[in-house]
């Protein structure tokens, strides 16, 4: 049963240290481009503006599963973010490609080995909060693990003490100051009218929601809803490391029945591009924050 299974510790280790190798940059801080921070496009994405850049493709790296996602870059790129030391996922593994949740997650794993400290998990999601508008963004406040609530858990199986505890807590899993810093920046970048605060929830996709299905996430007061971000962030947890999540709202959740609007993917990367120089910016002006603190 491919759910109960963990990556080695030692397979992990070979794969940080074959990057170690391949790289002398010692990030401290890794970053997550979902779609809207350039997973599916090289010009103008974040991980373009990292300085001093060496890329590892996907491919290359030793026991990395391989992004199936069309227009995903799958690398990963190291170098310097306003002088900060960070490592940039362009593209992550979704559940939905057929991975379980535990090899999703390898990356985060591998990150801790390299030395990472903080995570900063970007993603694109549609906006359930009435209240959000297509092109805001959403510091993630808290999560709701639905597919955990089924039993589907990337901690599912045997637990190695040498990331974390067998029961990891997992209330404060978005560092609160590192959210104070977030609303911060965004008053300073004048874009405070745009970023929100909310709750997000990850659901295996690749289907859409109907509309019952996003009245109920609506009734248990989820803001956004996308396909990623909570199981990465659990582990990411589970091994103490801190934690920002943000959220781009590519699409306004439909939740009345009589209507003939859909969801779709080109939208999703429509208004990531729109939104891509001030994502860059301002995760930019996070990385510099939040090394600070
Ligand atoms: Cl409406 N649902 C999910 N699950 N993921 C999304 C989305 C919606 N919009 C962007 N990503």
């Amino acid at each position: 049963n491919g759910n109960s299974q963990q990556y080695s510790y030692e397979t992990l280790l070979e794969t940080a240290n074959f990057l170690l190798s391949r790289t002398s940059v010692r990030p401290h801080i890794g970053i997550i481009c979902g779609s809207g921070l350039g997973a599916y496009w090289k010009d103008g994405s974040l991980a373009e503006q990292i300085e001093d850049s060496e890329s590892i493709d996907y491919e290359e790296i030793p026991n990395f599963p391989v992004s199936t996602v069309e227009g995903h870059h799958g690398r990963l790129v190291f170098g310097k973010l306003k002088g900060v030391q960070v490592v940039a996922m362009q593209g992550r593994f979704h559940y939905y490609e057929g991975y379980p949740l535990w090899m999703c997650c390898l990356p985060i794993r591998v990150m801790k080995l390299l030395g990472v400290k903080t995570l900063i998990a970007t993603n694109a999601a549609g906006g359930l909060n009435p209240n959000y508008k297509i092109g805001d963004l959403m510091i993630v406040k808290d999560h709701i693990n639905l597919m955990g609530f089924a039993g589907n858990n990337p901690l599912h199986g045997p637990n190695d003490e040498r990331f974390g505890p067998r029961f990891p807590p997992m209330s404060r899993a978005y560092n609160l100051e590192y959210r104070k810093i977030a609303k911060q920046v965004a008053k300073e970048l004048n874009i405070d009218n745009i970023v929100r605060e909310g709750v997000y929830t990850c659901l295996g996709g690749p289907n859409f929601e109907t509309v019952a299905e996003l009245n109920m996430l609506k009734m248990v007061g989820v803001d956004a809803v996308g396909m990623s971000t909570v199981h990465e962030v659990i582990i990411a947890r589970h091994c103490d490391m801190r934690v920002f999540g943000m959220s781009l709202v590519t699409n306004e959740c439909v939740t009345n029945d009589d209507t003939d609007s859909e969801a779709n993917h080109e939208e999703v990367l429509d208004v990531g591009r729109m939104r891509q120089d001030i994502l860059r910016k301002y995760v930019a002006r996070l990385v510099e924050r939040f090394a600070e603190y």
